[in-house]
């Protein structure tokens, strides 16, 4: 039943990139389960299907990666726009302004184009990398075309080449979060691309929806929650008090999912094998059940179960991610779903102009 408020079951366009059925709690990229993708294919080979529709040849993987490693370098003006914004700046907010920065200055026909989606999404981790280390004090790591996307983000910040196992997880976890039909970042991305406007203006829109709690801003909250709570005896006495108050559970809902999120079952599993004998990790899996029981009694027929921020937040401090990084991190992966859906949106477009209904006063004189 259609909603007026949030456009809840509202239809704003037909994909072919994905389909999220959230009874059944089934996520397909192009006719292939994401969760079966996460865990066999490199974070390239699934780029590779969502703008291509069809996996590649190893000949193709391999010209593909080329020119995506190619593509890494940051200008030398979006370095020096990112230097010259406030230290204290939100990563999201750097990264909007050097997407920004970083707009392809080509004018003339409208014609967003696959090159530009794999040269944005080549150079986030470079942004968020670079101001990484520069707020830290740190000299820039240079990328290293040895490596792929995910390996390379991580060599970036840290400067030591990854342990496979952390790649791996990352991997699963960027295959699993790169696409999800039309959610509030990809459709205000698709928003602004069907005015005709250029590809890094829809890009910045999209970064400007992530950024809010309510959708990419939850992983970090999980982290701050479970550090908060801290100790099994502790979790129910505090989850109580948040639910007393009338405050979400971060990590929990969904507005399709009414089921248990695939995304998170997944990296649930992933995380089991890299976390074993992690205290922290067996606190998440208590507080989830607890969580889940306890937003039954609060919220019944809400049907509330975890989503893939929470266990997004477990693979995120398994890999020793920053948690300031968390949303930046979850942007990095998404930039390739957004970016499909920036030329799907181009391939087919007609601007968006819905209509509201109004429910102010009217003049005295008005006839109605
Ligand atoms: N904790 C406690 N209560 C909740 C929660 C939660 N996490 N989520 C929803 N509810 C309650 C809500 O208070 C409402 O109760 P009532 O009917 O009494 O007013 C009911 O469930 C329905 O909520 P809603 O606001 O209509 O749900 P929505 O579809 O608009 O919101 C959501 C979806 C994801 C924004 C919401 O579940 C939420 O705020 N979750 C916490 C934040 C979070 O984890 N976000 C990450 C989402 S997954 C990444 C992505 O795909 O964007």
């Amino acid at each position: 039943m259609a909603s007026v408020t949030g456009l809840e079951g509202i239809v704003a366009a037909e994909t072919e990139l994905s389909m999220v059925d959230g009874e059944k709690g089934l996520l397909i990229y192009r006719g292939y389960e994401a969760k079966r993708l996460a865990l066999e294919l490199s974070y390239e080979e699934a780029a590779y299907l969502l703008w291509y529709g069809q996996l590649p040849t190893e000949e193709q993987l391999v010209d593909f990666c080329v020119k995506w490693s190619g593509l890494r370098a940051l200008p030398a003006e979006v370095k020096a726009v990112i230097d010259l914004l406030p230290q204290e700046f939100e990563m999201m907010s750097v990264l909007r302004t050097a997407i920004s920065a970083a707009e392809e200055t080509n004018r003339g026909t409208w014609s967003p184009s696959l090159e530009g989606a794999l040269r944005y999404t080549a150079l986030v981790p470079s942004i968020i990398a670079y101001r990484y280390r520069r707020s830290a004090g740190l000299e820039p790591v240079e990328p290293n075309p040895q490596l792929g996307h995910v390996a390379n983000y991580l060599f970036m910040l840290t400067g030591e080449v990854p342990l496979p196992a952390h790649v791996k997880a990352l991997t699963a976890y960027f295959i699993l979060a790169m696409e999800h039909g039309m959610n509030a970042s990809t459709f205000a991305g698709r928003v602004v691309l069907s005015t005709q406007s250029d590809m890094a203006s829809a890009l910045c829109a999209a970064i400007g929806a992530m950024k809010g709690p309510l959708h990419g801003g939850a992983p970090s909250e999980v982290v701050h929650m479970l550090d908060a709570i801290a100790t099994k005896e502790r979790a129910e006495g505090w989850l109580r008090q948040r639910l007393d108050e009338g405050q979400r559970l971060m990590g929990f809902g969904h507005r399709v999912y009414k089921t248990f999120d695939p995304r998170a079952e997944a990296l649930r599993e992933m995380i089991i094998r890299l976390s074993a004998d992690d205290a922290w990790f067996e606190l998440a899996v208590y507080v989830e059940s607890l969580a889940t029981r306890l937003l039954d009694e609060y919220k019944p027929g809400r049907k509330l179960y975890t989503n893939v921020e929470f266990y997004a937040a477990a693979v995120l401090r398994a890999v020793n991610m920053p948690s300031a990084l968390f949303t930046p991190t979850f942007t990095v992966s998404r930039m390739v779903g957004w970016t499909a859906h920036l030329l799907e949106q181009a391939g087919c477009n007609r601007i968006f102009r819905p209509q509201s209904i109004y429910i102010g006063a009217m003049p005295e004189t008005a006839e109605v």
